[in-house]
């Protein structure tokens, strides 16, 4: 018998893709939102089934200051895995194993009366100071002290604080229509913590770190924002907001569900596809099985039943394209109807979802039609499935960086000019050509589809190198040189994306017609940069990034010709003022740009 040990159990042909990239690019965004407030990563639930210490390590790397678990065996189970930021835990019986807790330095949330004394017996038994978070339901109706206990709550705070048994860090709750922005219980939940903060400074308590917003009021309501925010969904990409696209919060999907086809088989007209039949092939066809099911957490509700179209994915490879789930989902697996005369063989790859930036569905669009919400999607992914963890910033992991502090706080939200337009601001030094160019790449993980970014600046202050090095953060073919001789270029993109198109407008009198300049590529589906657009370029688009390269020392020749950038590439600081024009651009992330 053959010795079945040494067979490899770990193969799964599917797998949940992690782009710790993007979840750093969220954490920065939501921290732009949020510019005066520390961020608490909420990676409960095995980082909202991201992976719980991956992820915690990115969100760290990336600027977050806490992080925020429900269950505390996920707290030390950061701890276990060396992350020594402040870490706060908040679902717990009687039986919880304190001692650990409080070994392990962790801050427990008390939630009631009976957590409060629970708490503060294994405090005294074990000599250590609690840090305890004192949680208030000031309307959510869920977990945390009830108006009616907290008076004696706050007395009793008093007492064990002057025992040394707790230390109270801080005082927090949740809201209960965050997305519902402008919704008038938000108003009502903030003054009943600002009575929760009163009675405590009354007592000689000033709690030190007051916190309210997860993801939704995060991103949009700063009355919210208090010392501490908690993001959860947004830092894996996905809306807190059902009216919202997660793209439009500035957002970039950090999980890609994907597979690859077991089986592919012609079938004739008519033939009954899964579970009672429910799709019926229109014609003779190629179906295509995906080995996932709901025992995966696809869930049974995206079936393809009643004449419905079930949930969408797309194929991937030479004949990329949409298709959608066919017949009942079932445990391990779901069929999709490839169409006549497809030629993807058993070991293709389709994406379930993962980002439409890459043409791809979203968790969002799969929730949608399952009649729930993102969260749940990517959450309930089974364990069976394979977290395969990409990219991300190098773990950091401060010790002291728990409160908020002036130096945490960027100028991406910082106040606008203008303010009937201006969503976004980031002002730059850059002292090589080579940081001028660096700023392009980085800026291109920004871009997106239909974007416009508007150069403006003298001869030799950079442009070209600026949007060279947008070109080769977004991978397209071709050298990006001065468009001097040509009034606009298309650069296809070498791998999924958009392509670049690069326009000079110096002679333009009007670019109404770009359009009409024959570009074989439709702006919509394009990353637009135009130099010289100033005062043109704005009929392009109402959202738009504006760019001002200023070179103040620089020794531009005046001979006419943007490449002066490559002439004399090494010479002379540059001044990078982005304004972000639009909705497009309001938290999109500019503070990420930040060099050094
Ligand atoms: C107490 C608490 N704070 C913050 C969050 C994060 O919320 P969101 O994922 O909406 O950002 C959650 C998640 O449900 C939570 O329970």
């Amino acid at each position: 018998m053959a010795d079945v040990t040494s067979v490899p159990s770990d193969y799964f042909p599917a797998r949940a893709l992690i782009d710790l990239d993007a979840l750093a690019h969220n954490v920065r965004t939501v921290q732009a939102a949020a510019p005066s407030a520390a961020l608490m990563a909420v990676v409960k639930a095995d980082a909202y089934g991201h992976g719980l210490v991956p992820c915690a390590q990115a969100a760290v790397g990336a600027g977050a200051t806490w992080l925020g678990v429900a269950q505390v065996g996920e707290a030390l189970a950061l701890r276990d895995a060396g992350l020594t930021v402040p870490v706060l835990t908040w679902l717990y019986g009687p039986d919880a194993p304190f001692e650990a807790l409080l070994a392990a330095d962790v801050d427990l949330s008390v939630a009631s009366p009976q957590a409060l004394e629970d708490v503060a017996d294994a405090a005294l038994r074990t000599g250590r100071r609690a840090r305890v978070h004192l949680k208030v339901d000031t309307g959510l109706g869920r977990n945390g002290v009830s108006p009616l206990e907290l008076a004696a709550v706050v007395d009793r705070l008093a007492a064990l604080g002057a025992q040394g048994a707790v230390e109270l860090v801080g005082v927090w709750s949740h809201l209960a229509y965050a997305d519902v922005p402008g919704h008038p219980t938000t108003a009502l939940q903030c003054a009943a913590l600002d009575d929760a903060v009163a009675r405590l400074t009354a007592v000689g308590l000033p709690p030190a770190v007051r916190h309210l917003a997860g993801s939704a009021a995060a991103l949009t309501d700063p009355r919210t924002h208090y010392d501490l925010v908690r993001p959860g969904i947004a830092l894996y990409g996905l809306t807190p907001i059902p009216a919202l696209d997660a793209a439009d919060l500035g957002l970039r999907p950090v999980m890609t569900l994907e597979a690859e086809l077991v089986t592919v088989k012609p079938v004739e007209a008519a033939s009954g596809v899964s579970y009672g039949h429910h799709y019926v092939t229109p014609g003779a066809t190629v179906l295509g099985v995906v080995p996932l099911g709901y025992a995966d957490g696809v869930p049974r509700h995206v079936s393809g039943v009643d004449g419905r179209p079930g949930a969408p994915v797309r194929v991937t490879g030479d004949r990329a394209r949409d298709t959608v789930v066919r017949g009942r989902v079932c445990m391990d697996q779901v069929v999709l109807d490839l169409g006549p005369g497809a030629t993807e063989r058993a070991g293709d790859r389709v994406v379930l979802f993962g980002d439409p930036a890459r043409g791809e569905p979203s968790a969002d669009d799969w929730a949608a039609l399952a009649g729930t919400i993102g969260y749940e999607i990517v959450t309930r992914i089974g364990s069976r499935v394979p977290r395969v963890h990409r990219d991300g910033p190098p773990p950091v992991m401060p010790t002291d960086a728990a409160m908020p502090t002036d130096a945490a706080v960027p100028t991406d939200a910082a106040v606008p000019d203008d303010p009937a337009t201006e969503t976004a601001r980031l002002d730059l030094t850059l002292a090589t050509a080579d940081q001028t160019r660096a700023l392009g790449t980085a800026l291109a993980g920004l871009l997106r589809p239909g974007d416009l970014v508007v150069l403006t600046g003298a001869l030799g202050a950079g442009k070209t190198t600026l949007t060279q090095g947008i070109g080769a953060g977004l991978r397209v073919r071709g050298q990006v040189a001065s468009p001097t001789f040509t009034l606009a270029r298309v650069h296809p993109a070498l791998a999924q994306g958009p392509d670049l198109v690069h326009v000079d407008a110096y002679r333009l009198e009007s670019l109404d017609d770009l359009e009409a300049l024959d570009l074989d590529t439709s702006l919509e589906d394009s990353v637009t940069v135009v130099e010289w657009g100033e005062g043109l370029a704005e009929v392009l688009s109402e959202d738009r990034l504006e760019i001002v390269l200023d070179r103040p020392h620089g020794a531009g020749t005046g001979s006419g010709a943007d490449d002066l950038d490559m002439a004399d590439a090494e010479v002379g600081e540059r001044r990078a003022v982005l304004r972000g024009v639009g909705a497009r651009w309001r938290g999109a992330g500019l503070e990420s740009l930040r060099i050094g």
